[in-house]
C-alpha cells in the first residue's frame, strides 16, 4: 500500500477513472490502438486457460447501425469509431459448466480498462443472455449456433467527461465473518 492510506496508488487511477462513455468525436481510432485493446483483452484470465473468446471488430457504420436495431441500448454505436463484439466459441470449451460467461466478462473488462488507459472512451453493451439480442447479432453477422455473441464494446475518442469513481463502501466489506 502507498503511505497515507487507500486511493493514493497512482496506477490504480486507471480503474477509478474508467466510466461508461457513450458519446464520441468523429476522430477515427488507429488500427494500432485497436490491436492494443485486443491484446489487452487476450491477456484476461480464463477458466483452465480455455480462452473461449473471439472478437469481431466492426467499423462499418451500416453494420453498427444495424446492431442498434436489435439492441435497444446501443445508441453509442452511431457515433463510435468502431465496436468490438466479444463472442464465445463453444467448440473451445474445456468444461461442461458455463464458465465461458465469466471468461468473456474478464476479457471485456480488460479491454475497457485498456480503452481508458489509451485515453479513449468505451462502454460495454450487454448482449448475452438476452435471447433477442443474441439472435439479432447472430443474424447480422451470419454466426453459427456455436458462436455466442456476449458483449459489444463501443469505442471512440470521448466527447463527454464523467467523474471518477472512488467510493469506498464500508458496509459491503466483510472481514473473516459475514
Ligand atoms: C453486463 C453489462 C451490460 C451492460 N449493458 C449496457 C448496455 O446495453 N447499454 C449501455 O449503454 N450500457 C451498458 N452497460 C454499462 C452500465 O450501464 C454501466 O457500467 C453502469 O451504469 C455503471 O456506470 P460506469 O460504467 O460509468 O461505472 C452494461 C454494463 C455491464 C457490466
Amino acid at each position: 500500500m502507498p503511505p497515507g492510506g487507500i486511493g493514493l496508488y497512482d496506477p490504480l487511477e486507471y480503474l477509478y477513472t474508467r466510466r461508461s462513455i457513450r458519446r464520441y468525436t468523429n476522430e477515427k481510432v488507429s488500427p494500432e490502438m485497436i490491436k492494443e485493446i485486443l491484446l489487452a483483452g487476450m491477456a484476461a484470465p480464463s477458466t483452465g486457460n480455455q480462452r473461449p473468446w473471439e472478437y469481431l471488430v466492426v467499423d462499418d457504420r451500416e453494420k453498427m447501425i444495424e446492431i442498434t436495431k436489435v439492441h435497444n441500448l446501443s445508441e453509442s454505436l452511431k457515433e463510435a469509431s468502431f465496436g468490438i463484439l466479444v463472442a464465445a466459441n463453444l467448440n473451445k470449451l474445456k468444461y461442461p459448466a458455463d464458465w465461458w460467461i465469466q471468461d468473456c466478462a474478464a476479457t471485456s473488462q480488460n479491454m475497457l480498462i485498456a480503452i481508458n488507459m489509451l485515453k479513449l472512451g468505451g462502454v460495454w453493451l450487454g448482449v448475452y443472455p438476452y435471447e433477442d439480442r443474441v439472435a439479432g447479432v447472430r443474424k447480422i453477422f451470419g454466426l453459427s449456433e456455436d458462436i455466442v455473441p456476449f458483449s459489444m464494446i463501443s469505442v471512440g475518442y470521448p466527447a463527454e467527461t464523467r467523474r471518477s469513481k472512488k467510493d469506498y463502501h464500508e458496509e459491503i466489506v466483510h472481514w473473516n465473518k459475514w
